[in-house]
């Protein structure tokens, strides 16, 4: 597959770092509006064709699928003419600012018959999926409540650059620039989370958002800084189970960590993911009357050290995989075993 990377920003480092270890994926060209940014970008992943429009790009036309990786507002725009131009998608999230926007993205896409994605990149986590799939084996009984988080803290450090002076961060602070604020740049991650490991779908939302003054006028240049910077949301999911989320970027001493807390009416299940640290996943059973000490938590996964689940359930039940130590330690390992 020739894969054309559409923006070469931030993101698209890490595109082209994964794209370039598929087998039978060649990156083939770039497209970025910042003509120096997309010349040290192809230069760096030894892409050869660059274009400095997308037209420009369509017209070259030497080129199978797409990684669109522009900022939110320049999705709909540019998928709309890749789509009609015949070309498939991996559009970066959020699809979209709006539902309308987003839904007109997708038919054109079902209409085509092209495959289109969206890359909500958590749902790479292996604690994730078996979260997932211990609540749709039951293993904690009909989910009643669900609470997650989205805290990152680039609001108040410089880790990932200055937001006061880097594009990249500033127009994640503009509406006008096509920011939804937190709400468009993580909710979407956050709210996918919890329902995708809840394995539910979403009914109602209810949210109040907060943009904090962070500038003189709060403005720095072309950038109004009126795009939320917290949220706070309450849920009903589709089986009348109650949920809630909330997400920040002043939250000081969280650099990228999601969490998840699924209950159900026989126990309960807690994801977290953080920036350069394995997954987790743990979970609570509750004692049916029996146990004086119901708060007990127990490791499900611990990703970094564990065999992938189906390498651990393929070993014989009386071996113990030398690098799984839930296996060798714990009754609990349902990974293993499948019992509860
Ligand atoms: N999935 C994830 O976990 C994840 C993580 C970070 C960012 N993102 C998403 O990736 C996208 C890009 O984010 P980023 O941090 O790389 O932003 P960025 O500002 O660093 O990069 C965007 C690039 O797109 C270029 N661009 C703007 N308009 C263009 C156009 N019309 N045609 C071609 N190029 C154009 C800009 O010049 C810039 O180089 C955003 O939608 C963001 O939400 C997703």
């Amino acid at each position: 597959m020739r894969l054309l990377i559409l923006g070469t920003g931030w993101m698209a480092q890490e595109h082209a770092r994964r794209f370039s270890a598929i087998d039978g994926v060649d990156i083939v060209g770039a497209v970025d509006v910042d003509a120096a940014r997309v010349g040290e970008f192809a230069d760096g992943f030894n892409i050869p064709n660059r274009f400095t429009s997308l037209e420009e790009a369509l017209e070259w036309g030497g080129f199978d699928a797409v990684a669109n990786v522009t900022p939110d507002r320049i999705h709909h725009p540019t998928t709309m003419a890749l789509i009609a131009a015949g070309k498939p998608v991996l559009c970066e999230k959020p699809l979209a600012e709006n539902f309308g926007k987003a839904t007109e993205m997708a038919d054109a896409a079902e209409a085509a018959g092209l495959v289109n994605m969206v890359n909500l990149t958590y749902r790479n986590v292996a604690a994730l999926q078996k979260a997932r799939q211990m609540v749709q084996a039951g293993e904690i009984g009909t989910v009643r409540h669900v609470e997650a988080s989205y805290l990152q803290s680039w609001l108040v450090s410089k880790f990932w650059g200055d937001w006061h002076t880097d594009p990249k961060w500033l127009w994640r602070l503009s509406r006008g620039h096509g920011s939804n604020g937190v709400l468009g740049d993580v909710g979407i991650h956050i709210l996918d989370f919890a329902s995708y490991g809840a394995a539910l779908d979403i009914d109602h939302v209810f949210c109040r958002l907060r943009a904090f003054d962070k500038a003189p006028g709060n403005r720095i240049g072309d950038y109004e800084l009126d795009a939320n910077d917290s949220f706070a949301m309450t849920l009903d999911f589709s089986n009348g189970a109650f949920g809630v989320v909330h997400a920040s970027r002043w939250a000081t001493g969280h650099l990228n960590e999601l969490r998840l807390r699924i209950y159900g009416d026989k126990g309960g299940i807690e994801v977290v993911a953080r920036r350069s640290r394995p997954a987790s996943a743990r979970m609570s059973r509750t004692p049916n009357g029996k146990s004086s000490t119901p708060a007990r938590w127990r490791p499900t996964t611990s990703v970094s050290s564990m065999p992938s689940p189906a390498a651990c359930r393929a070993s014989p039940a009386s071996a113990t995989p030398p690098a799984c130590r839930r296996c060798s330690t714990s009754p609990w390992c349902r990974t293993r075993s499948g019992r509860n």
